[in-house]
């Protein structure tokens, strides 16, 4: 945003003003004051209630600063303000917000990505080229992270603040006898979202590897995104069943009963997918009229099928130092089977949530060097 291309005027029907075509209301602009009483500038948070102002709010004189950068405003209710019409251009979309989070971007199998130094991550560039990987691929390979027992503890925080479960603060994933969840044998697993049964469900995992002597055993994703456009390319109608039926997701097993009720496919309010749900061993479908489940079962068969086809889908393996950091919203993930007999093999996981990579990622852009982000000290 240029001085030459700024544009001011009051709005005569809105009683605010006219910003380079774009009107805004007087209660709006008000609400973004800045001035030291009415806005604290540690916290950020305003020192008034908006709720509380002067539902007929006009504004009476709107003038640029001789910079053309800033403008200045006085209220009908006596109140002046000025604004940096940087910010304001930036909020109402006139110019690129630096702080915006990464678009995501559907992938299929031809999908070509980069794996991160773990070593290299204290430069603030390339863990903000980490971050933005991760938020258009929804996922990110970390290699060479120690391998000491727990370690993931600290790895996650890098990231964000660990997620307890009914799985513990992390989970172990090694073939043991009497295994409460099917990851714990050296069974292939198929296509799926972890945890579609609690409320929230766990939004972000991090798989990281001890140890693997085993050949098989490849890690696949599959992208959620890819598989709800095709799947919907294919058959709206499917499409369309699998977002508005709420199915029941329930797991009953030795660290309690937990159950919640969603479509298998949600979106925000830009449109893109942002939840799928997946989990066909663990889920149940209301007792709608048949034909509506016969067309239910059909699209939910088909999203199995999309989200175990090798075109949708990248494998990996696990090495010593390994840590995979993936989406649980978006992305599907599986295991090829491994003879569990060939040696040992010990991953161990844990959750964190969205907002964390999100935060380190504003931190980073607004220029901090800190890599890690930070706990509120008591
Ligand atoms: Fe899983």
């Amino acid at each position: 945003m240029t001085a030459t291309m700024t544009e001011i005027s009051r709005d005569s029907a809105s009683g605010g003003i006219n910003f380079s075509g774009k009107v805004l209301h007087p209660l709006w602009l008000r609400e973004r004051v800045v001035e030291a009483e009415a806005f604290d500038h540690i916290s950020h948070q305003r020192l008034y209630e908006p709720a509380e102002l002067d539902p007929g709010l006009k504004v009476k004189i709107a003038s640029l600063g001789e910079n053309g950068r800033n403008l200045s405003v006085a209220f009908s209710d006596g109140y002046e303000a000025v604004f940096d019409l940087d910010i304001l251009a930036r909020e109402i979309g006139l110019s690129d917000n630096p702080e915006t989070i990464p678009l995501p971007k559907g992938w299929r199998s031809d999908l070509e990505f980069k794996r991160f130094d773990w070593n290299k991550l204290d430069d603030p560039a390339e863990m903000k080229a980490l971050l933005t990987a991760y938020f258009k691929n929804a996922f990110c390979i970390m290699d060479n992270t120690p391998t000491d027992r727990d370690s993931l503890k600290q790895h996650a925080r890098r990231f964000g603040f660990v997620r307890v479960t009914n799985f513990g603060e992390l989970f172990n994933v090694e073939t043991k006898p009497a295994a409460t969840d099917l990851a714990y044998t050296d069974l292939a697993l198929a296509s799926h979202t972890d945890n579609p049964y609690r409320w929230p469900v766990p939004s972000i995992q991090y798989l990281h590897c001890l140890a693997n002597e085993v050949s098989g055993g490849l890690s696949t994703l599959v992208d959620g995104m890819a598989v709800a456009e095709a799947l919907a390319d294919e058959n709206q109608d499917w499409a369309d069943i699998l977002e508005a039926v709420p199915v029941r997701f329930r797991y009953d097993g030795p660290t309690g009963i937990y159950e919640d009720t969603a479509p298998l496919i949600a979106r925000d309010y830009r449109g893109f997918v942002n939840h799928i749900r997946f989990s066909p061993r663990l889920d149940f479908v209301p007792a709608l009229d048949p034909e509506t489940l016969t067309v239910f079962y059909a699209a939910r068969r088909r999203m199995h099928q999309l989200a175990n086809d090798l075109a949708f889908q990248i494998q990996f393996p696990f090495r010593p130092g390994t840590l995979l950091m993936m989406n649980n919203y978006r992305l599907f993930h599986g295991r090829t089977a491994f003879n569990g007999k060939q040696g040992y093999r010990h991953l161990q996981g844990c959750y964190i949530d969205h907002d964390g990579p999100q935060c380190l990622y504003r931190t980073l852009v607004n220029g901090s060097k800190d890599t890690y982000i930070k706990r509120e000290e008591s």
